[in-house]
């Protein structure tokens, strides 16, 4: 077993963000996919939350030229922050002042186009260097009561000393939407990975364990996807550099504690502000209420 990530600490996250997110026209003609708020915050800041508390402080925004919205949110806001100051809204201000704590530094690089998400992680390559890293893809929105899907990531490939990629069952009709693997072993939580292909019919599915947005790499992807031919939707896809990795590295299947919403479309966005609505304490009640509410409305209109 060659197991690579050599047990150094993940400290640097890479977020792509250069897609078009064209199942969200016209909202994304404008708006960044990631800029899209649950309750409050933008997906990206779930993404970076879940970074920062899995103990990355480089942060690397692959962007392209029409997403200056996402580098302007973790700018800082100067003219706002002294408004709020003088109107002595202190709170809001720690809010905006925490989208990015002290310590922890955005980086910013552009996909000059959009050749895939294999292709949007090697464009981080310059900044990462020569260690081990995570990507983690905002519109698979984790939410889990403990550690988030990151920090659990991590500590396992902390203890193995693999690349970890995060997976959860999906139903067979839906493999085609999905990375799947097979593992040669699965404890219930993990297991090394023996194929990944990506998006295979029902038919020709390994299994029904499907790679969602969160990976933990050994910097040997790089190499890889350097010389990773364009595949499925004619795309240079992660999936591809991540199954030649498995002929010189370990890589874990890993089945993390969370419910993972997919925010890319449009009933994955629904559904998790729903989640995080209830989960608001001071949103709950009357959330519920407008729920019961809508329904017993629509019921009433269908009848
Ligand atoms: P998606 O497959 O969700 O594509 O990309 P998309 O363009 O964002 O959205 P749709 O399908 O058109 O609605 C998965 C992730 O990979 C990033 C996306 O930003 C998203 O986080 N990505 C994809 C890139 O950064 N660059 C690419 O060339 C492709």
């Amino acid at each position: 077993m060659t197991a690579t990530t050599s047990k150094r600490r993940v400290r640097t996250a890479v977020f792509p963000v250069a897609g078009l997110g064209t199942r969200f026209l016209p909202a994304t003609k404008t708006v960044p996919k990631e800029m899209l708020p649950i309750v409050d915050r933008p997906l990206i800041q779930y993404a970076v939350d879940e970074a920062i508390a899995a103990g990355c402080d480089t942060l690397v925004f692959v962007t392209n030229r029409y997403k200056h919205a996402v580098a302007d949110y973790f700018d800082k806001a100067y003219e706002l922050e002294q408004k709020l100051e003088k109107a002595g809204k202190q709170e809001q201000l720690a809010l905006i002042r925490n989208v990015l704590p002290e310590g922890v530094r955005a980086v910013f690089v552009t996909q000059a186009e959009a050749l895939g998400l294999g292709h949007a992680v090697l464009c981080a390559k310059p900044v990462v260097g020569d260690a081990p890293f995570a990507v983690l893809l905002p519109d698979d929105l984790i939410w889990s009561r403990g550690d988030g899907a990151l920090t659990q990531m991590v500590e396992h490939a902390h203890a193995t000393g693999c690349s970890v990629v995060a997976v959860q069952d999906v139903p067979r009709e839906q493999t085609g939407s999905y990375g799947i693997v097979a593992t040669d072993t699965f404890d219930g939580q993990s297991g090394r990975i023996r194929q990944i292909v990506e998006k295979p019919q029902p038919a020709m599915a390994p299994s029904n364990l499907a790679v969602v947005g969160r990976y933990v790499l050994s910097p040997a992807i790089f190499s890889l996807l350097e010389t990773t031919p364009k595949g499925t939707g004619g795309e240079i896809q992660l999936t591809d550099a991540i199954a030649a990795l498995l002929a010189s590295e370990r890589v874990d299947a890993f089945r993390f504690r969370g419910t993972r919403f997919d925010c890319g479309t449009h009933l994955g966005l629904i559904e998790a502000t729903i989640r995080y609505a209830l989960d608001n304490e001071r949103l709950s009640d009357a959330a519920r209420g407008l729920m019961r509410n809508a329904l017993n409305e629509m019921g009433v209109k269908e009848n």
